[in-house]
């Protein structure tokens, strides 16, 4: 193990970092989050703003990594910080229903195209948690189709068969991705191809009256949707009554205002927005139509379909201002045309190093979200990412950390506060780390 002293600069820790980690990995049992999983590139977070972030012994990195999404506008956002801190001395939590959270409600409508109506929840785990859970009570049947390598939160039913299988069954069998998961829930979960409509179709069509919901990431992680999958998808649920959510946690107000169903032109019965939508503040909304929605109203559910929804901090007033603001800030005049630019240079510019390079690998996704896959043929579905070179791509992200670039384990999420000079940076960041991954 190299020596403090002739670690890259970026790899070196004060005295207070130092003992930071120490305590962390003291009191914390998941031990310490950090970019890389490599103990050496553990860091305690100082502050960020705009598009950097600083650890605690004074290292600055351009953050692609953005809190796993959420900080869009970049961190600390004026408006939303100006819209946080005046609200705080109103208090901060009520559990009743206050103007902001109504406010919101209604430019939600306005803006996702399937939503009728709302429901506020904390995280995104929550809101597809609730999603599954409504469908079910809706429909009156038990099973959901989840697609392979879909990530959907924390949930029982959604840790199935996600990015993180070491070994797929043969579809449309689950795999649980956590201990301590029923294995009865295995049997409710069907699992699907992603992109592949026939096999999707054939497990729809066979179990269709066990189905109350299909969930689908329309980009599945950075795995944009085949032309006309999410069509065929829409019309096979519809066909057979079944529900059709999609979890966009990640796509919600990060592909377009109204997040991937315009993006793609499909719209689902239920959604789920989150990361985006609040400039850092802990929100998540589940979204739908009337008719589904209507049965989390006691006085309105159908018999035996009432589907309570409660959260202690869900609808509070200070995620709802920060999110307000960051709605206001994203209607802006050419925001999502600027947010396209910067992630098309950085995107197509990877690309074309690599190519240049002649290293093998292909960057999926779309601008606003994207990935690079080491030694990878096309990108479609779960199973071939499987062939990535994930060596190399650990690699990759301790160079370009080396270099002062902070990218998330699975994509690069742009933001609205890179500057030209940030691209300028993170481009020279990948030409050289590119060359250091060629000659090594
Ligand atoms: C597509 C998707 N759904 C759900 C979640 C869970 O959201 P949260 O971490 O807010 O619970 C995530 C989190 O990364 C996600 O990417």
């Amino acid at each position: 193990m190299p020596t403090n002293s002739r670690m890259p600069e970026r790899r070196r820790r004060n005295k207070v970092e130092t003992e930071l980690l120490e305590r962390a990995h003291r009191c914390l049992p998941s031990g310490v989050r950090n970019p890389t999983g490599s103990a050496d590139y553990a860091m305690v977070v100082k502050e960020a703003r705009g598009s950097r972030l600083w650890d605690t012994s004074g290292n600055e990195y351009i953050d692609y990594l953005l809190g796993s999404g959420p900080m869009l506008l970049g961190h600390a956002h004026p408006a939303v910080v100006t819209a946080v801190r005046e609200h705080l001395e109103r208090g901060s939590t009520y559990l009743m229903v206050n103007e902001p959270a109504i406010e919101l409600a209604e430019e939600i409508v306005k803006a996702i195209p399937c939503a009728e109506k709302v429901c506020f929840h904390s995280s995104g785990s929550e809101s597809t948690f609730f999603a599954l859970r409504l469908a079910r009570a809706y429909r009156g049947r038990d099973k959901i189709l989840k697609f392979e390598g879909g990530f959907h939160g924390m949930s029982d039913y959604a840790l199935m068969g996600n990015q993180w299988t070491q070994e797929p069954r043969d579809y449309p069998q689950a795999v649980a991705n956590s201990a301590g998961i029923p294995h009865a829930v295995e049997g409710e979960v069907l699992v699907a191809p992603f992109n592949d409509i026939e096999a999707t179709t054939a497990i729809i069509d066979r179990h269709h009256d066990e189905l109350a919901a299909v969930i689908v990431e329309p980009m599945q992680r950075t795995i944009p949707p085949a032309s006309g999958f999410l069509e065929a998808l829409r019309e096979i649920t519809g066909h057979h009554g079944i529900v059709l959510i999609f979890d966009e946690i990640v796509t919600g107000f990060r592909l377009a205002y109204g997040g991937a169903q315009e993006y793609y032109g499909v719209v689902p019965d239920l959604c789920a927005v989150g990361k985006s939508l609040s400039g850092g503040h802990p929100i998540s909304v589940l979204c739908g139509s009337k008719e589904i929605m209507t049965n989390v109203d006691p006085a309105h559910a159908t018999a035996g379909s009432y589907v309570a929804q409660t959260g202690t901090f869900s609808g509070n007033p200070i995620s709802s201002v920060a999110a307000l603001a960051t709605l206001e800030t994203l209607r802006e005049e050419g925001t999502y045309e600027r947010l396209f630019a910067i992630g098309r240079r950085l995107k197509e510019s990877l690309q074309d190093m690599l190519d240049e390079a002649g290293i093998p690998a292909r960057v999926s996704g779309e601008p606003p979200a994207f990935e690079v896959w080491f030694g990878a043929r096309e990108i479609t579905d779960f199973r071939s990412t499987l062939s990535a070179d994930s060596a190399m791509h650990a690699r990759f992200i301790e160079a370009l950390l080396d270099r002062g670039i902070l990218k998330a384990h699975e994509k690069f999420f742009v933001s609205l506060a890179h500057t030209d000079e940030d691209v300028e940076l993170t481009l020279e960041a990948f030409t050289s780390t590119i060359e250091e991954l060629a000659h090594n």
